[in-house]
């Protein structure tokens, strides 16, 4: 019977890909989003388009609210409705960006940390069996990355091939005494709740720390959204502004679909107040120069870039998740998606939409 799978941010990047992918598997999904997106970053960053897009593929499986995530009532009505029905849920609604959250903290804390605690209550009070996953973020780490011993090379940073994270970092790092900016510090209080509902309660909560996720349903904005920004701003001929690390700071990237699969993997074998770092690690990784010579290969387009000394407060140098973790408990689960790959899809799927 539980057929029914709760996603918030459901017209976001993340969510719209677990829509997809979720009411491909059979299941009916009831979608959270109230177009905030569009109150952060204005108009680009808007995810209507990418909700009438998804309304109109997926049909009647799928079920919109324009549900605010802080309205705690309407959330509990809502989960009250659908009961025991509820077989999954899919918390990635937020407030996704360190600069954002410094102009407005009440509203960064009260979406990402409130709006967390308001979705894991009403799951353990009408569904407490369901699987419950968070989209969490690497910047619980702060800016501990920062610390590693990098070396410079021609086009990025780089770890020593002897460190013991130049596979990846791992969950080992400690989440403590570094820099997070307002953003990363709303989103480790939203963690450790869903790692406690998971001890305390026995549900069965994980969380998921990516890092750069991407895909063609990102609505891309100057503070949020690297590579499909990359892509925009070659198309269409803007000028991108790199901050800081000389263009070199090396991010690895996840594809929406990679990781909704590795969502489809915890929900059919369960585990209790788990947590996994994820991102494309040594397969999927490269820098700002990387991703705009292969964005050039593609486009046939020279990028316009401006380079601005000082880095944002908080961002990693070089960050490269490990997967070990997650492919241990789920050895199925499996990476497609390289930058080259997903920037050539990010390019396909918006060829019409953007133009300089
Ligand atoms: N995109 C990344 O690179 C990245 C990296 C690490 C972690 N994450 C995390 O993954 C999750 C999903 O990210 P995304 O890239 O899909 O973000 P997104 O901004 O594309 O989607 C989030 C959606 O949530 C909605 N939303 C925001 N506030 C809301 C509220 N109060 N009530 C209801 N809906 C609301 C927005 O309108 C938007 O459609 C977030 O938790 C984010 O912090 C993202």
């Amino acid at each position: 019977m539980s057929s029914v799978v709760v996603i918030t941010g459901s017209a976001g990047l993340i969510g719209s890909e677990a829509v997809r992918h979720f009411a491909g598997l059979g299941m009916d999904v009831v979608g959270v989003d109230n177009d905030m997106r569009g109150y952060f970053f204005g108009a680009d960053g808007s995810t209507k388009w990418n909700l009438q897009r998804l309304t109109k593929e997926v049909g009647e499986r799928y079920t919109h609210h324009s549900l605010d995530i802080r309205d705690r009532e309407g959330l509990d009505e809502l989960f009250a409705r659908l009961g025991k029905n509820v077989g999954l849920v899919i918390h990635a609604a937020a407030q996704p960006s360190h600069d954002w959250a410094a102009r407005e903290p009440f509203t960064d804390f009260d979406v990402n940390a409130v709006g967390t605690i308001n979705m894991l209550e009403a799951t353990r009070r009408h569904a407490i069996d369901a699987p419950f996953i968070f989209t969490s973020t690497n910047k619980v780490y702060g800016d501990t990355p920062n610390s590693l011993p990098l070396i410079e090379l021609p086009t990025r940073w780089e770890l020593p091939e002897d460190h013991k994270w130049y596979g990846g970092i791992d969950e080992t790092m400690s989440i403590d005494s570094s820099m997070h900016s307002v953003f990363g510090a709303s989103k480790v209080a939203a963690d450790v709740m869903v790692q406690e509902y998971g001890r305390y309660f026995d549900m069965p909560t994980a969380v998921f720390r990516g890092g750069t996720l991407t895909g063609p349903g990102h609505s891309a904005a100057e503070l949020h959204g690297f590579l499909a920004y990359v892509m925009r701003c070659v198309m269409e001929q803007r000028l991108y502004r790199i901050f800081g690390y000389k263009g070199k700071m090396v991010r690895d990237a996840i594809h929406s679909h990679d990781l909704v699969s590795a969502f489809e993997a915890f929900h059919r074998a369960p585990r209790v107040a788990e947590i996994y770092n994820i991102g494309g690690g040594r397969f999927s990784n490269c820098s700002h120069i990387e991703a705009f010579k292969i964005a050039s290969e593609i486009t046939g387009l020279e990028a316009r870039t401006e380079y601005v000394e000082e880095n944002r407060a908080g961002d990693h140098q070089w960050w490269i998740s490990s997967t070990a973790r997650f492919e241990e408990h789920y050895p199925e689960w499996k990476l497609t998606y390289d930058v080259p790959a997903i920037l050539r899809e990010i390019y396909e799927s918006n060829k019409d939409l953007w133009k300089a």
